[in-house]
């Protein structure tokens, strides 16, 4: 096996600080790319409702012999079911084969709606009642997270958010970390590496260590604490991004690799973004 590391979430439980994300796969792509990061090694997939392709996974993981207590499967309240979580939460699990999931995300705070507090009641319900191990949020900014904790005492374990070589996020990454809430970066390859896997930095390192440009982001990642969920549905990508755990990066390269952040996000802004 591959040594891959975890991560403790302030709820206590335990997270492979690397994973698979499958946004913008079909079910039929979404299912042989768990299936094939399952055999590499990978426990973690990252799905969400809007992906609509819970169900690839939840074939996947109906193939597959490992005890479901290995397996770490994280899913997404979408924007038009904030007031209705456990009907999310329940069709989810539906799709997935699942009686409970390892993690629960609120998908973005729509704060024009102001239905996010409401919405974080209701995981923390469901969490007590045994539907998802941890709960947590993506795209919150710390005004948000700050009147959750505020209205209910509650912290998220995740805040998950768009995080890349160009867009670092280092003041919501220090707030997160300041309050135990763990920081998962989302397009973690920049999408593809354009802009990123060029960098003569990372094409340096990437020599240096003998591993390819998306290793060295991802290896970035990990070393910068981070939880990591590159994406990819082609086979030898999935093992690339996953044989990682046999270097590091030192001090001097992660501040040499912080000065790559040119703040620019791919994304929308979590501000107004408030899509349907
Ligand atoms: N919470 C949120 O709001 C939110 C938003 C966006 C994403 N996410 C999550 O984060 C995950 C990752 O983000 P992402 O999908 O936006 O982008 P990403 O992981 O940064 O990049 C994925 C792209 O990079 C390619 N790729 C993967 N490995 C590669 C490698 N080793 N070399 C070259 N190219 C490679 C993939 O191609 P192939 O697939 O063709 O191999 C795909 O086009 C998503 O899948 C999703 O689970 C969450």
């Amino acid at each position: 096996m591959s040594g891959q590391p975890f991560v403790r979430l302030n709820d206590d439980c335990l997270m492979p600080q690397l994973g698979l994300g499958v946004w913008q796969a079909s079910i039929e792509q979404t299912r042989h790319a768990v299936i094939h990061a399952l055999k590499t090694g990978y426990r973690s997939i990252d799905t969400a409702s809007v992906y609509q392709n819970e169900e690839g996974v939840g074939q996947a993981l109906q193939q597959s012999d490992l005890p479901r207590e290995d397996l770490f499967i994280t899913t997404k309240l979408w924007n038009s079911d904030q007031l209705q979580a456990r009907e999310a939460l329940e069709t989810s699990l539906q799709k997935l084969q699942l009686s409970y999931v390892d993690l629960y995300l609120i998908h973005w705070p729509c704060p024009q709606n102001d239905n996010f507090v409401d919405a974080w009641k209701q995981l923390i319900e469901l969490q007590k009642q045994g539907l998802t191990r941890s709960i947590g949020v993506c795209n919150f900014q710390q005004a948000h997270l700050e009147q959750l904790i505020r209205e209910t005492g509650v912290t998220p374990a995740i805040n998950q958010i768009e995080l890349h070589p160009l867009f670092q996020q280092r003041p919501l990454h220090a707030w997160n970390d300041l309050h135990h809430i763990r920081t998962e970066s989302w397009s973690p390859l920049a999408q593809g590496g354009e802009g990123v896997f060029d960098q003569p930095l990372i094409l340096r390192l990437a020599q240096k260590y003998g591993k390819s440009p998306a290793q060295i982001v991802i290896r970035w990642h990990i070393d910068s604490g981070l939880v990591v969920i590159p994406k990819s549905v082609t086979p030898k990508r999935i093992d690339e991004n996953f044989d990682v755990f046999d270097f590091s990066l030192d001090k001097s390269e992660l501040s040499e690799l912080a000065a790559l952040d040119a703040g620019k996000r791919l994304g929308p802004e979590p501000e107004s973004f408030n899509k349907v």
